[in-house]
């Protein structure tokens, strides 16, 4: 389980959190969501000490991120898997480099065991014959692909996906979805979802939560947002712009 307690975090003087509190539960996909420019990147940011908060603090199965030093951290982080916002493959390797490379910097697996896993996780994500491609020669929803397959290599415990489908079309986002649930079926692993597609939200979700200036607005089950009748929680659900930005 992860907690986020207190979570504080300004950049020169913009707070984006402020009091965040948050419970991830284990082996469920949890689903954050809230509008551009709220804070989401930054909040799984700190989930894997890539960010460390002002105040507060990340507690992973009871290991306080705030008490590890630079070399801890390190080690912590392999724990997890994270699929950018921009997939970020790097251009110059192809798709089996890609993959292979955080076996290499973090395992001492051989290069013929290196070899079967790259091949079981772009499996798993339902690629083939794609090995000597470069990032550039994929199209958007492969190259999402690659780099999941790429955060699922050393068989983390919590996989982070940062915005996995946008900008995709209607039935690769439904296919990326169907990743998502089927990753988390057969590794059982710990997912959180950074989503703005609210119903894509719902369709995956053990968990939902939305942030909104700073905090947890509301978390809970699709039930309890469909119920609730605070105003922004409406106006996010019907996709409202209140009005207010365009005029
Ligand atoms: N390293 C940084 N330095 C300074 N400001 C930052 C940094 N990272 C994020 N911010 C600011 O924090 C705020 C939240 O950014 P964040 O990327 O978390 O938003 P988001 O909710 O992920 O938005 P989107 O849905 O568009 O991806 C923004 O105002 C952003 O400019
Ligand atoms: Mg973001």
């Amino acid at each position: 389980m992860i907690q986020l307690k207190n979570l504080h975090k300004s950049f020169q003087n913009h707070q984006v959190l402020n009091g965040l509190n948050l419970t991830i539960p284990n082996s469920k996909i949890t689903v954050i969501i809230g509008r551009s420019g709220e804070g989401k990147s930054v909040l799984l940011k700190h989930l894997m000490g890539l960010i460390r908060p002002d105040s507060g603090d990340v507690v992973v199965d009871g290991c306080s991120i705030g008490a590890l030093d630079e070399i801890e951290l390190k080690d912590f982080r392999k724990r997890f898997g994270m699929l950018f916002q921009n997939a970020a493959l790097f251009d110059s390797m192809n798709i089996f480099e890609n993959i292979a490379f955080p076996l290499l910097e973090h395992t001492p697996m051989k290069p013929v065991e290196i070899r079967k896993r790259v091949h079981e996780v772009l499996e798993l994500v339902g690629l083939k014959d794609v090995d000597h491609k470069f990032p550039s020669e994929l199209s958007g929803g492969m190259r999402k692909r690659a780099g999941l397959a790429r955060a699922i290599a050393l068989l983390p415990q919590i996989l982070l996906y940062d915005e996995p489908t946008t900008g995709l079309d209607p039935i690769m986002t439904d296919a990326i979805d169907q990743l998502i649930l089927n990753t988390q079926k057969k590794l059982g692993i710990t997912s959180v979802v950074i989503s703005h597609d609210i119903e894509a939200t719902f369709r995956i979700a053990d968990k939902v939560a939305l942030l909104h200036e700073g905090r947890i607005l509301l978390e809970g089950k699709e039930e309890d947002f469909r119920k609730s009748s605070h105003p922004f929680i409406r106006q996010f659900l019907e996709g409202r712009s209140g009005g207010n930005e365009l005029d």
